[in-house]
């Protein structure tokens, strides 16, 4: 009897270290997946990049038509001390996922550390107008 119970509760323990096991083993399609997110449009994106298509949003102001970081608001940022990133230097842009620059557009620079300067724009961009300025953005640096 006794022993009936200890080899059911064996086999138990070994049910709940084989469960455990298997959630700690690392999600790595998912997490690459999360990495590579897929952009929307960059013909719209131009759009709202240069503040054409949503007056509040233009990128350009500090960003610059170019993208290379010279728009008008540029100066005083820098004098800040903060840099509108670059947007056409291939080797600081291929560093940044696309899920990481949707993060900053729509939660704003603080949310990972950057500059307070690149401010939030979630409630003013919708989800799908992020993807498509992010998906002009990329274009600077092709
Ligand atoms: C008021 C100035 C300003 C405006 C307007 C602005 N940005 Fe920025 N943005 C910045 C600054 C400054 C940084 C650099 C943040 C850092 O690296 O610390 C930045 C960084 C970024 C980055 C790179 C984030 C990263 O992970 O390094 C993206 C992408 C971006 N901005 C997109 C946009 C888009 C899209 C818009 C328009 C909807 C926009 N920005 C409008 C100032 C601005």
């Amino acid at each position: 009897m006794q022993r009936r119970m200890i080899a059911s509760l064996a086999a138990i323990l070994v049910a709940i270290v084989a469960v455990r096991a298997e959630n700690a083993r690392p999600a790595a399609p998912a997490a690459a997946a999360a990495a590579d997110v897929k952009l929307g449009d960059a013909r719209k994106g131009k759009e709202i990049f240069e503040g054409r298509a949503v007056p509040a949003a233009s990128c350009a102001l500090c960003h610059g038509v170019s993208g290379k970081g010279d728009g008008l608001g540029a100066a005083a940022i820098r004098a800040a001390g903060a840099v509108p990133r670059d947007f056409t230097n291939k080797a600081e842009m291929g560093k940044i996922s696309n899920a990481e620059m949707i993060k900053a557009i729509t939660e704003g620079g603080a949310s990972l550390g950057k500059s307070i300067f690149m401010t939030p724009w979630k409630g003013i961009l919708t989800a799908g107008q992020i993807k498509d300025v992010a998906a002009y953005i990329r274009l600077f640096a092709q």
